[in-house]
């Protein structure tokens, strides 16, 4: 009796069978398996976790739990009906109960006693009598992308082979997110929640996607790309094909690639994306890019000198939705515009853009340059030899930046021309922020369109994944070295030393001019023999200023160490301070409004390079109107840059006890309490930019009706609606009311006594530039003398020293 019974109960086991063909002869029913020939693979029917419903799916056979394909996923076979697969003819693939058909391959041509099998890479495929191929899965993927298995489209059948995530653990049916190719333009793969783009894989090449940069494991892969006319396809293989991998849509909207470790017996997760939020598709908008290793936002502008934040308020609140906009528009005209290179950037949507995968970079470039709406071009796949064009049709939004060695291609995006000029000059320097592409002639190149598939193994690591992401896009000198003088050659350049060379006296020393034997002019600082800097200490430092280029700088040469002499090699400027120019009534006139706008605006452009476009951070802390120097062209430059953090002896950050920096210039919290930072230098901007506009110095400012010093005589003024009597007479003229106005109100934002209150040099930058309507200042620092005076020497232990016009005042530690 009892042994009956047990046969009951083992009874659909016994029936279970595994086979290894399905036909219109041999069917596979309920307890069946179609098993792969290396029985890798294994095709079945299964329940997802506790649900009821049926599902006829492929799984590893030695990992029943991981389903990698699943036939009616929108159509379970619910309760306990008997159903069977099985071959009809003419060749179709059914799933039925006799009454239901729950699946049913999609089959294209009729064929007699077709048969199925699954294969060793998961693929279940129909194939007629002479085993040619019906009807294959890997065509119809669910979830699931295998080794081998296709994303893309093809042409010849105009099937479109994309992931389409389970609804949840329980349940396969298709759920809201899909992974596949946008082919619109250079195909890449996106990750869709419905209609809308949540992650972008980035363009495709041979070597990884530009969007995904690193796998943790130390699988290698080939990639394999099929772009022509009959088909645009990625597919990946694994070079050890004996290791389990796959790379799964998880219900939550997640890609993860999953590696099988044998001896763990588990699954290792090797990638999941989207990562972090820079991979939040088009999370800066555009022009602007997104890193991690930005200190507080992680947004920026694709650089902050040619653009700028449509919004910059917004902005600053951490709303990137209105993106960058550039500073100089493009115009467009007949070629005069050039491009600028970005470097380790994962490269743009490609939804507009345009590519032939035969052309050279050069031919790419003109072509670019020939149409007024193309904005940038790049080389999509570097391995090609040189070959490859991909031009961009809209703005560039959904922009990544790596860091070194993190991926991230090159992109040549296109600016207008005098955003090329003043820059190309630092190129011939090493340091150069960036490349400076010029148009090339427009030669034309025969070239036969070779171009179909290419493999690559992405083991090997480009070697061009050198200098950092956006910020520093090296050229050809990567091992910067910085000239080194010896003390006989500055000395006999200056004359040893005469005082009749000196051109002015700063907050470290002397400044001499010198001429170097092959007739070039020189400016040489020579520091006071105060600081306690080891030589490798200082030629770090020394280094790393030279690095700070920016045409609104004073350019580094080079320096001198020896003994306990320390000298830095700059640049001659003919001109001198813009002191001797804006406070003598005759040669001020020299400067007109427009040229002093002019000099307003780099000198702002220089700072803000300072404060965040360098890798140092540099603040000046002494700005002020003598160490601005003029070039030929009254361009701005500013000096002593770099100086006072490098030198300033050992100070922290953000809190010194030794303030060294000039009344008259000194924001209030720095010269009272040592605190400096960016918001202190743009107090001293602010004072600069009334001087510049008024001809007068702050500091012994006498005015006959009043007490105030300049800044408060500029406050009594604007609240009194007055503010044009501010104006230097020698500007009457020529000056425009509207800027003239607009700079006053900056330079009084500028000086506002709550550090928090003053704009940074970004926004400052903004104003000057823009229409749009200012804040109201609030009430200035220090716009009485007597109460400066009062709080200055009541609160330090002054006097600390003093060289001319510069103080040095030792402050209590807080
Ligand atoms: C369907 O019909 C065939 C032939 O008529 C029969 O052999 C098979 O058992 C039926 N299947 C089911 C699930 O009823
Ligand atoms: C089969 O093809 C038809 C039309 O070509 C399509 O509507 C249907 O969704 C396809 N079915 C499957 C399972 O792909
Ligand atoms: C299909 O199989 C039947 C029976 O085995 C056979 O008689 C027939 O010739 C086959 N047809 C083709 C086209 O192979
Ligand atoms: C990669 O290989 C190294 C050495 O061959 C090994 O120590 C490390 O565990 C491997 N990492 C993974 C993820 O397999
Ligand atoms: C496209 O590439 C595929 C894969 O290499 C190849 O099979 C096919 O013949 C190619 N088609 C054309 C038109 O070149
Ligand atoms: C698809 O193929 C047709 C004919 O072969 C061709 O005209 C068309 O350009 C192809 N489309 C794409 C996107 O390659
Ligand atoms: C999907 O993948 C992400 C990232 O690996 C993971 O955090 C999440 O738990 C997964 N969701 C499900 C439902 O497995
Ligand atoms: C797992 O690997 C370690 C070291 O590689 C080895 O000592 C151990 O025997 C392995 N275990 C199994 C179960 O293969
Ligand atoms: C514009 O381009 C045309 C054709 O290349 C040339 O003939 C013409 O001189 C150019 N004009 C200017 C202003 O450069
Ligand atoms: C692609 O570029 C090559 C080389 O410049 C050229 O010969 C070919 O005609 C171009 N193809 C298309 C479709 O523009
Ligand atoms: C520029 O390129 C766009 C997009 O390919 C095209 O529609 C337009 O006709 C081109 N303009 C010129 C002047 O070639």
């Amino acid at each position: 009796m009892e042994a009956t019974l047990l046969f009951l109960l083992l009874l659909p086991f016994l029936h279970a069978v595994e086979l290894d063909t399905v036909s219109n002869t041999q069917f596979l029913t309920d307890g069946d398996t179609l098993v792969s020939p290396a029985r890798v693979f294994e095709l079945g029917f299964f329940r997802p976790g506790s649900s009821d419903n049926r599902y006829l799916g492929i799984w590893y056979k030695k990992i029943p739990d991981t389903v990698v394909w699943v036939a009616n996923r929108n159509h379970p076979i619910t309760g306990a009906s008997q159903v069977m697969l099985k071959v009809d003819n003419p060749g179709i693939l059914v799933l039925s109960n006799n009454i239901t058909t729950f699946w049913s391959s999609n089959t294209t041509k009729p064929s007699l006693n077709a048969t199925a099998k699954v294969d060793d890479t998961g693929n279940l495929i129909l194939m007629d009598h002479t085993d040619k191929f019906i009807w294959r899965s890997f065509d119809y993927p669910t979830d699931t992308l295998l080794p081998g298995m296709k994303l893309g489209r093809s042409n010849m059948t105009g099937i479109e082979w994309h992931l389409t995530s389970w609804n949840n653990n329980q349940d396969p049916s298709s759920g809201e997110y899909t992974w596949g190719a946008d082919t619109l333009g250079y195909p890449e793969n996106k990750l869709k929640q419905g209609p809308r783009v949540i992650f972008r894989g980035g363009p495709w090449s041979n070597q990884r996607f530009s969007g995904v940069s690193t796998f943790d494991s130390n699988l290698t892969f080939t990639y394999v790309v099929v772009l022509n006319v009959s088909e645009v396809s990625f597919s990946y293989v694994l070079d050890d094909s004996s290791i389990l991998s796959r790379t799964t849509l998880n219900s939550s909207g997640h890609l993860e690639n999953w590696v099988w470790v044998e001896n763990g017996t588990k699954w290792q997760l090797a990638l999941s994306l989207p990562r972090d939020i820079c991979d939040s598709y088009n999370i800066c908008s555009g022009y602007a890019s997104c890193s991690l290793d930005m200190i507080q936002q992680s947004c920026a502008c694709l650089d902050d000198q040619r653009f700028m934040p449509r919004n910059q308020k917004s902005w600053e609140r951490a709303d990137w939705s209105g993106g960058c906009v550039r500073r100089t528009q493009l115009v467009c005209e007949n070629g005069s515009e050039g491009f600028v290179k970005y470097s380790n950037v994962k490269l743009p949507d490609t939804e507009n853009t345009w590519y032939n995968m035969s052309m050279s970079l050069k031919d790419c470039e003109s072509k670019c340059l020939r149409n007024c709406s193309c904005m940038a071009y790049a080389n999509p796949d570097t391995s090609l030899e040189g070959r490859g064009c991909l031009l961009w049709f809209n703005d560039l939004f959904d922009i990544r930046g790596y860091s070194v060695g993190n991926g991230g291609q090159d992109i040549f995006v296109r600016m207008a021309s005098s955003e090329l000029v003043g820059e190309s000059n630092l190129q011939k320097k090493g340091g150069a922020k960036i490349k400076i592409i010029i148009p090339v002639t427009i030669l034309g190149v025969l070239l036969i369109g070779v171009f179909s598939t290419w493999l690559y193994a992405r083991r090997k690591r480009s070697h061009r994944d050198r200098g950092k992401s956006l910020q520093v896009s090296k050229n050809n000198q990567d091992d910067f070295e910085l000239p080194l003088f010896s003390f006989s050659t500055i000395a006999t350049a200056t004359a040893s030393f005469s005082d009749k060379n000196i051109l002015g006296e700063g907050g470290f020393g002397p400044v001499y001019k010198g001429v170097l034997e092959e007739e070039m002019e020189i400016a040489v600082k020579r520091l006071s023999k105060t600081s306690s800097q080891g030589v490798d200490e200082f030629k770090n430092e020394v280094i790393c200023i030279s690095k700070l280029q920016h045409r609104n700088l004073v350019k580094l040469l080079g320096c001198c160490i020896e003994g306990d002499e320390r000298l830095l090699v700059y640049e001659y400027l003919p001109n001198k301070g813009l002191d001797s120019f804006i406070f003598d009534k005759t040669i001020g006139m020299i400067l007109d409004w427009t040229k002093r706008f002019e000099i307003i605006k780099g000198i702002a452009k220089g700072l803000l390079y300072l404060h965040h476009d360098s890798r140092l951070r540099i603040i000046h802390r002494d700005l002020k109107v003598s160490n601005i120097l003029l070039d030929e062209d009254m361009n701005p430059k500013i000096s002593d840059f770099g100086i006072a953090r490098s030198f300033g002896g050992n100070e922290t950050e953000a809190n010194t006890h030794r303030v060294v920096g000039t009344y008259g210039y000194m924001a209030p919290e720095y010269a009272l309490d040592g605190i400096f930072s960016t918001k202190s230098d743009v107090f001293s901007f602010g004072v600069l930019v009334l001087e510049i506009v008024s001809g007068m110095k702050n500091r012994g400012f006498i005015h006959p009706e009043h007490d105030h010093n300049l800044i408060g005589h500029a406050w009594s003024l604007y609240n009194e609606g007055r503010s044009m009597e501010l104006i230097d007479g020698s500007l009457a003229e020529s000056c425009n009311p509207t800027e003239v106005l607009r700079s006053i109100q900056v330079g009084l934002l500028c000086v506002q006594q709550n550090a928090g209150d003053r704009p940074n040099m970004s926004s400052v930058i903004m104003m000057l530039g823009g229409e749009s309507a200012l804040p109201p200042p609030k009430q200035p620092a220090f716009f009485m003398e007597k109460e400066f005076l009062v709080a200055d020497f009541s609160s330090s232990t002054y006097p600390g020293g003093s060289v001319g016009d510069v103080t040095v005042t030792e402050v209590d530690a807080r």
